[in-house]
């Protein structure tokens, strides 16, 4: 039965913590708000998730082309995408006694005004009327707009010329490239361009451990189809999400789609489906965005450039594509799947905590152990054993510390899906007959069966 209470979620970043999957960013200087750091098996189950990504939406199709850009980008980039305007700010306030900043909307939303298409007037009189102050109980400064994007600059270049901006989004890096993939690869639309990579926001109020950060991944899709077909379109690519989500083993019951209406949907969007999961004590909220971005961005490109973005049918018709766009954020998805697979129940009268993770994103698709670790025989075999597999899955654990009850209950709550345990009977030394067989141990059930080694690669695939 999963876990409904509220703090599931503070259990979750406390085992995360514990078992060396996600650290504070920096933690040693006392960290750095809105960043964290993967450890060895959350990076693990970080590139699982990758990988599986690439695998469902890239190499099992013939219409996705990969792509790796820049992460620092020209800095016209983000004038031509709007993102150095308007529309890539958060209305933001400050505590006029500490100078601890805030952003405004949230303030208003606490108090259930909402505050979304507020002009910065709009915003200052609504928090003026309900005497809104900081959280310290504090008076407000008026609100202004604040850019999201980190500034930096290039080489010994001080000043405007030299600006450049981390990417707050891959996109950008996907349509700038457009007419590379077009000229290089002869794609046939429709077709999509296919990114996973960092993205860094300057976010004024960092939250909820991984949910809104400074620095995070995101696995992109700009899907290219004439204009008159992208209903069609949206609606396919809709569907390919909810398989994603399930194959990462998210429930339908914990996955709702969110029409963004007119008023709230981004600069560049005629149609946006947030895809919300429902995050335990906080409710549904934002796992993956799926917008219909219209021809806005490559046009833009073609008129700040002025290069041609249009795409040439073999007939010699020319036009510029539309843009379909699901976008995914990998720390959401991280988050998403811990929470589905979080689990405790009672096992042998004990109350036991295990992630029932698939197998594919599990860090460790199984682990290996001799019964006693001072015995030279037994842990010889078992170290064979522990070859074999490691040669055919790779994430494979060696765990020989404390007995074999409690190497179960830390492979349990790490989600490894199977234990194999090396026995005397693996050697022959009690039944004959259980020779070259081993014990191997199924995480959710707790049932053990004896597998001859023999079959045992095909046992755990
Ligand atoms: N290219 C479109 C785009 O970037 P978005 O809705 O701003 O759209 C897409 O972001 C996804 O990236 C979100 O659904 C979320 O999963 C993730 N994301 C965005 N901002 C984030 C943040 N500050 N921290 C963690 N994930 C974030």
């Amino acid at each position: 039965m999963a876990d409904t209470t509220e703090n599931k979620m503070e259990k979750i970043v406390s085992l995360c913590k514990r078992r060396g999957f996600v650290f504070q960013g920096s933690e040693i200087y006392g960290g750095l708000r809105g960043t964290w750091d993967f450890g060895p098996l959350g990076v693990a189950l970080n590139n699982n998730l990758k990988q599986e990504w690439w695998k469902f939406f890239v190499d099992s199709r013939e219409d996705m082309y990969g792509l790796d850009a820049s992460i620092i980008m020209n800095a016209q980039v983000w004038e031509a995408s709007g993102h150095t305007g308007a529309g890539f700010c958060d209305p933001l306030v400050e505590d006029t006694t500490t100078g601890e900043r805030y952003r405004a909307d949230h303030l208003l939303k606490d108090i259930g005004v909402e505050a979304e298409g507020m002009t910065l007037a709009e915003i200052d009189a609504a928090i003026a009327e309900h005497k809104v102050t900081s959280p310290q109980g504090n008076q407000l400064s008026p609100a202004r707009q604040f850019n999201l994007m980190f500034e930096s600059h290039i080489g010994a270049t001080a000043g405007a010329e030299g600006k450049v901006y981390l990417r707050p989004e891959t996109a950008q890096g996907i349509f700038v490239n457009f007419k590379n993939v077009v000229d290089t690869m002869s794609p046939k639309l429709p077709f999509g361009i296919a990114q996973v990579g960092k993205a860094f926001r300057n976010e004024i109020a960092p939250r909820e451990w991984l949910f809104r950060v400074r620095e995070f991944e995101q696995m992109e899709i700009e899907y290219f189809v004439k204009e008159a077909d992208w209903e069609a379109y949206f609606e396919k690519l809709r569907a390919d999400i909810q398989a994603w989500h399930r194959h990462i083993g998210l429930s339908d019951e914990n996955i709702r789609e969110y029409d963004v209406p007119a008023n709230d949907l981004a600069h560049y969007s005629k149609r946006t489906i947030d895809f919300e999961y429902n995050y335990p004590g906080k409710g549904f909220d934002e796992l993956a965005g799926f917008a219909y971005r219209t021809d806005h961005d490559l046009r833009q490109h073609m008129e700040h450039s002025g290069v041609s973005m249009e795409y040439i049918e073999p007939d010699g018709t020319r036009y510029i594509p539309h843009v379909l766009e699901p976008s995914f954020g990998v720390g959401r998805a991280f988050t998403a799947v811990l929470c589905e697979a979080y689990t405790e129940d009672e096992m042998n009268g004990e109350t036991r905590t295990f992630l029932r993770l698939p197998k594919h994103l599990a860090p460790y698709r199984v682990a290996v152990s001799p019964l006693l670790k001072n015995k030279p025989p037994l842990v010889e075999k078992a170290r064979d054993v522990f070859t074999m597999l490691k040669a055919e899955f790779g994430n494979v654990a060696w765990d020989d510390n404390g007995n074999v009850g409690k190497r179960y209950r830390r492979q349990d709550e790490i989600g490894t899906p199977h234990c194999v345990v090396i026995d005397f009977d693996t050697l022959g030394e009690e039944a004959p007959e259980h020779t070259d067989t081993v014990t191997v141990r199924n995480r959710d059930t707790g049932e053990q069966e004896r597998v001859s080694i023999n079959d045992l690669v095909a046992y755990v695939r």
